[in-house]
């Protein structure tokens, strides 16, 4: 058990801590996550760090934003860990609350989104996921009530959605992405990389390789279908089962106009067994 990093197990808690860091004029970020933490957290951290004078982790495997079937059950989970790594990380306080605490009895409100979640996408495959996330990111927003929040560029929809949906709801807390970050061999890193086979973790970087050869076939021919129908076939034949591999505005998410300005962002979801990935890269 970590001794030196104070928790919060209540809503109650996290406010009164903040509250006395801003009566100091301190800055506070929050970093939100589902725990299982690895080094792509602890980047976020990091980041959170160089922006806050205070930085409070948030781990709360949220039951809202997995479908019947998904892996709720069977999600990584280490608290122990989790808190050892955040102490290393210098971060100032871990809100931990339960189930309960979260989503109380006669819990009845979701936050609906739509603009960049729903762009068939994520939102295709996984169609309640965004609503889970928006609803427990603005929960989290409003309790922590930060001057900043910091989200990995890894899951890009979930940033884009989460940035819309604070600036919707004119909730105050600045929303901010930080770069993903990936193995030596250049697979994105996740929790859900636990899942997979030493085969199929052999296999996983391809996802990545093919992302950035598809991007480098795009700046010299600019045929956005042509190069990502290549990309599926490269997939599939490397035993992915494709969701989707696109290449979309990188703000709005929305389909391509042809514009030479436009900022382009590639984006792919496929499975290698029972682990899905996700990965996207700026072109
Ligand atoms: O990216 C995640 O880990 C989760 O979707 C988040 C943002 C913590 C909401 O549960």
């Amino acid at each position: 058990m970590s001794k030196q990093l104070p928790q919060a197990p209540t809503v109650k808690a996290l406010r009164q801590r903040v509250a006395r860091w801003r009566r100091d004029k301190l800055k506070v970020a929050l970093v939100p996550t589902m725990g299982a933490l690895h080094e792509g957290h602890l980047s976020l951290v990091d980041h959170a760090n160089a922006l806050a004078d205070r930085t409070v982790v948030s781990i709360f495997v949220n039951p809202a934003q997995f479908a019947a079937g998904e892996d709720l059950t069977t999600y990584p989970r280490d608290l122990e860990g989790d808190l050892a790594k955040l102490s290393s990380r210098k971060a100032n306080l871990v809100f931990v609350p339960t189930g309960e605490e979260m989503y109380p009895e006669g819990f009845a409100t979701s936050v609906a989104v739509k603009g960049p979640a729903a762009v068939e996408l994520e939102d295709k495959h996984r169609p309640h996921f965004f609503t889970g996330v928006a609803t427990v990111v603005a929960k989290l927003l409003i309790q922590a009530g930060c001057d900043f929040a910091v989200f990995g560029e890894k899951d890009y929809q979930q940033l884009m959605t989460v940035t819309r949906m604070a600036a919707d709801l004119d909730i105050a807390t600045k929303i901010v992405g930080a770069p993903t970050i990936r193995h030596e061999d250049g697979l994105a890193m996740s929790s859900r990389n636990a899942y997979l086979s030493d085969y199929e973790r052999v296999v996983a970087p391809l996802l990545h390789k093919t992302l950035q050869e598809t991007a480098e076939e795009l700046r010299v021919s600019g045929d956005v279908e042509t190069c990502l129908r290549k990309a599926r076939r490269a997939l599939n034949k490397a035993s992915f089962r494709v969701d989707y591999v696109e290449a979309r505005n990188g703000e709005t998410l929305k389909k391509l106009m042809g514009t030479s300005d436009e900022p382009i962002r590639l984006l792919a979801a496929a499975s290698l067994g029972k682990t899905r990935l996700i990965d996207n890269i700026a072109v």
